[in-house]
C-alpha cells in the first residue's frame, strides 16, 4: 500500500513510523510512506499557505492553491488513484470498521491541515472523504493521520507477527476485548481467574465471551445497541 501524506510538518511523522509494527511494515515493503510538504508548493516569496477568512473572524484558513498543486503532483507520481482523505473534526467519525475498509486499498492519500481549517473548496473538490478521529479539536490533522495509519496498517495481512492477533482485537465483533493475564498466577495477592489455569478451551472461550460482553456493557454500552 502506498500512503501519501500532505502536511506542513513532515518531520512530525519521523518517530511514529520508526518503531514496532509500522517500522516492520515499511522495511518489509508492505507499505510505502511518501511525505510531501505543502509549503513547497507556495508561490510567493513568503511561502504563504494560509490567509484571512472571507467574512472576517479569528484565525487563518489554508489556501486552495498550495494544496491543489501539491495533490496534483502527488497524484501523478503513481498510477494507483487511491482514496483521498482530509482530516478534519467536521468529518465522519473514524472507527474499526472504517479501518478495515481502508486496509483493503492500494493507496491512501491524507491531507493534514493546520490553522483554523481548510478553504471549503479543498474539502468538496473531487471525491475526498472527510474523516475525524473523535469529537475534540487537535491543533492539526497530523496526529489524526498517524492514528488512522497505525490502525489501518496493522490490519494489512502480514503486518502483525501473528495474523490471528487482530481477530480478537476490541471492536472486531462490536465488543471490547476480554481481559488477558500472564505469569505469575498470583501477583501481590491478585489472582489469575481459575478458568484460565484449567486448560478447558470451551470453558475459557465461554468465560472470555462473557467478560467481553460485561466489559462492553460497563464501559461502552453504546456498542451493544
Ligand atoms: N484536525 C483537528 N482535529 C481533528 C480531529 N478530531 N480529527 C481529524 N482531524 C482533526
Amino acid at each position: 500500500m502506498r500512503i501519501d501524506i500532505l502536511t506542513l510538518f513532515p518531520e512530525m511523522f519521523d518517530s511514529p513510523f520508526a518503531f514496532s509494527i509500522l517500522r516492520r511494515a515499511r522495511t518489509n515493503g508492505l507499505i510505502d510512506i511518501v511525505l510531501s510538504n505543502i509549503r513547497d508548493y507556495a508561490k510567493d516569496s513568503y511561502k504563504k499557505v494560509d490567509d484571512k477568512p472571507y467574512g472576517g473572524g479569528a484565525g487563518m484558513v489554508m489556501m486552495c492553491q498550495p494544496i491543489f498543486d501539491c495533490l496534483e503532483t502527488v497524484q501523478k507520481q503513481d498510477e494507483r488513484k487511491g482514496r483521498l482523505i482530509i482530516l478534519t473534526p467536521q468529518g465522519k467519525k473514524f472507527d474499526q470498521a472504517l479501518a478495515r475498509d481502508l486496509a483493503k486499498e492500494e493507496r491512501l492519500i491524507f491531507i493534514a491541515g493546520r490553522y483554523e481549517g481548510f478553504d471549503e473548496r479543498i474539502k468538496t473538490a473531487g471525491d475526498a472523504e472527510q474523516i475525524s478521529i473523535g469529537d475534540f479539536v487537535l491543533s492539526g490533522g497530523e496526529l489524526a493521520a498517524m492514528v488512522i495509519i497505525d490502525a489501518v496498517v496493522r490490519l494489512i495481512p502480514g503486518a502483525l507477527g501473528d495474523d490471528d492477533s487482530a481477530l480478537n482485537d476490541s471492536f472486531s465483533d462490536n465488543l471490547l476485548e476480554y481481559p488477558q493475564y500472564t505469569r505469575p498466577e498470583n501477583f501481590k495477592g491478585m489472582q489469575v481467574p481459575d478458568v484460565l489455569l484449567g486448560g478447558n478451551h470451551k470453558d475459557i472461550e465461554k468465560w472470555r465471551k462473557q467478560q467481553a460482553i460485561e466489559k462492553t456493557r460497563q464501559n461502552r454500552p453504546d456498542l451493544l445497541k
